[in-house]
Formats: structure tokens, C-alpha cells, sequence
């Protein structure tokens, strides 16, 4: 038996504008799906999953499409019978990256329990390919985020670098389910009718996300910019009421930026807060939202000692 757990995700910077080739920049938090997998009886899948009822078919689907992009990738019978038990301590369809945690987790666990090594860019990579297939278009931040851990800064097509930087972040879900895919779509129809307009957009989010790289470096605030970032997802047409009101009580307790996280249509925002942490947590509750504090997970998909089910 083998049991894996790989981290969910905050997108710092840069979502949206990532699927257009911009950088982004992204987290792992310490909130992980944990993969219990065994050889099984019969021939198949046997699935039984704890904490993921909310988007239980949702979440499975990923969970099967990672067991057979690893089997195939190993040179493994598609049919070999397992049996997986997962669990997610990640809000489902919330922006937080349970699919590519679930996805991650699952083929590290299918390759160590085939006695195979992966590296973590061979198993974001594979993830990649899951989250391609389930959901059409996905760029790679989520499922590398997942695989390796810490803070990217990610470049599709070129490449990501590590940015050493532990963040004093909330988070706030606003309980509003949504599909990253549709609003990819809605993203993408409306530079469709207004090209000119739409794409110095996506290219601001992406100056916006290279200016917050070197902040992060260099260890300044990077409230303001996330506030900015904020403005040209609003502007992209991805905000929600909810959203905003999240955000804005986040700024009035203290924060001092806060920003959607994630697709938006629903789902989560993230807030700076290197003070009034706990004002800032307790304002977004007091909407009847579920807010927390998230450190940065430093260790990305790992195989796990014990079993944690
Ligand atoms: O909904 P999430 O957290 O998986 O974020 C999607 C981020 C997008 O940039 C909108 C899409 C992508 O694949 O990068």
C-alpha cells in the first residue's frame, strides 16, 4: 500500500492572463488530498473518497483520468485493478487547485505503488496532461504549484523559478461553486468582440505579475499590485458580487491588498495581510464565509509515512 498527499494551490498573480502565454505567480498551500492506493482484487477502479462530497463526481473524474495517464506513461495494463481511498482537505471547485492536487497525488501514488521514480516536473507534466483532457484548456501553473511546492514563478512554454518568500495570506471562499472552464471561455469570447481592448488587459495582468516577482524578491508589500490585479480581472468580466464584497471587507479590516484567486465566477479571493491577520479572517466570517490563514506549503506531492484516512 502506498499513500500520497500533494498540496492545493493560491494563484498570487497572473491568472487568466497565464492561458494567453503572461507569466504567473503562484503557491502551495498547506491544505493537501491524501491518496491511500492499493493493488485491488478485481480488474478496475474501486474508489471511496472522504471530504470531496461537495464535488465528489467532479473530483473523481480527475482521480480516473490520473490513474490512467500514469498506467499508460509507465507501460502498465489500463485495466490493472486498484484500490484508491482519497481524501481532500481542500474546498472542491473553490480556485484553491483540489483537480490538480487530486490529479498529482493520484499518479505519484500509481508510480510508487508500480515501483517507478518520477521526477516533479514528470509528474506536474503528467498532471498537466489530466487536467487537459478533463477540462480542455489549462495552463500548467496548478499542477506544477501542486507537484513541487513552495512559490513559482512560471513561465508557459519557458519554464518556472523558485521565489523564496513565506506569505502572511487569508484566504475567503465565497461558498459559490463555479467551472474554471466556462469562465476560460467567458475570458476568451470577450477578446474575441473586443481584441484591442481585451488584450493590453491580459498584457497589464502580465507586467502586473512581473513587477510583483521582484517585489516578492526584494521583500516588499505587494498589496497595492494585487489590488491592481484585482481591478483587471474585474475588468476581464471574471468578479462576482460576493467576490468583491469579500474583497473589500478584507481591505477596510486591514489588509493591505486582496485580489480574486483562481478563475473567479464564484469560488476564492486571497488577501495580504502582514497585519491584522486575525481582523481579516474574522471580517470575511462575519459575511458568512469561511476564511483561513494559509502558509506556503514548501514540500509539493510527497509520498506519505503513515496513513492519515
Ligand atoms: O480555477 P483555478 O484555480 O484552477 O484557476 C484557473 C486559472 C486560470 O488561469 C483561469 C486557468 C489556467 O488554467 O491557468
Amino acid at each position: 500500500m502506498v499513500i500520497t498527499s500533494a498540496p492545493g494551490k493560491v494563484i498570487l498573480f497572473g491568472e487568466h492572463a497565464v492561458v494567453y502565454g503572461e507569466p504567473a505567480l503562484a503557491g502551495a498551500i498547506e491544505r493537501r488530498v491524501y491518496v491511500e492506493m492499493e493493488e485491488g482484487r478485481r480488474d478496475g477502479l474501486t474508489i471511496s473518497s472522504e471530504g470531496v462530497e461537495d464535488g465528489d463526481e467532479y473530483a473523481l473524474r480527475y482521480l480516473r483520468k490520473a490513474v490512467e495517464v500514469a498506467l499508460v506513461h509507465l507501460g502498465a495494463d489500463r485495466d490493472r485493478g486498484l484500490e484508491v481511498r482519497v481524501a481532500s482537505h481542500i474546498p472542491m471547485a473553490s480556485g484553491l487547485g483540489s483537480s490538480a492536487a487530486v490529479s498529482v497525488a493520484t499518479i505519484l501514488a500509481v508510480s510508487r505503488l508500480l515501483g517507478a521514480e518520477l521526477s516533479g516536473e514528470a509528474l506536474a507534466g503528467l498532471g498537466h496532461q489530466v487536467e487537459l483532457q478533463v477540462q480542455e484548456a489549462a495552463s500548467p501553473t496548478d499542477t506544477l504549484t501542486s507537484a513541487l511546492g513552495g512559490v513559482l514563478y512560471i513561465e508557459p512554454g519557458r519554464g518556472y523559478k523558485r521565489i523564496a518568500a513565506s506569505l502572511p495570506l487569508v484566504v475567503g471562499c465565497t461558498g459559490d461553486p463555479r467551472a474554471t472552464k466556462e469562465m476560460v471561455r467567458g475570458v476568451r469570447d470577450l477578446r474575441d468582440r473586443y481584441p484591442r481592448i481585451v488584450d493590453p488587459l491580459i498584457k497589464s495582468i502580465g507586467e502586473v505579475t512581473r513587477e510583483a516577482k521582484v517585489c516578492l524578491e526584494e521583500r516588499r508589500d505587494i498589496g497595492e499590485l494585487m489590488n491592481i490585479n484585482h481591478g483587471l480581472l474585474e475588468a476581464l468580466g471574471v468578479g462576482t458580487k460576493g467576490l468583491s464584497h469579500l474583497v473589500h471587507a478584507a481591505r477596510a479590516a486591514g489588509a493591505s491588498g486582496a485580489k480574486i484567486t483562481g478563475a473567479g465566477g464564484g469560488g476564492s479571493m486571497i488577501a495580504y495581510a502582514p497585519r491584522e491577520v486575525e481582523r481579516v479572517v474574522r471580517a470575511i466570517e462575519g459575511l458568512g464565509c469561511t476564511a483561513f490563514q494559509v502558509s506556503i506549503a514548501v514540500e509539493g506531492a510527497r509520498v506519505e509515512k503513515k496513513g492519515l484516512l
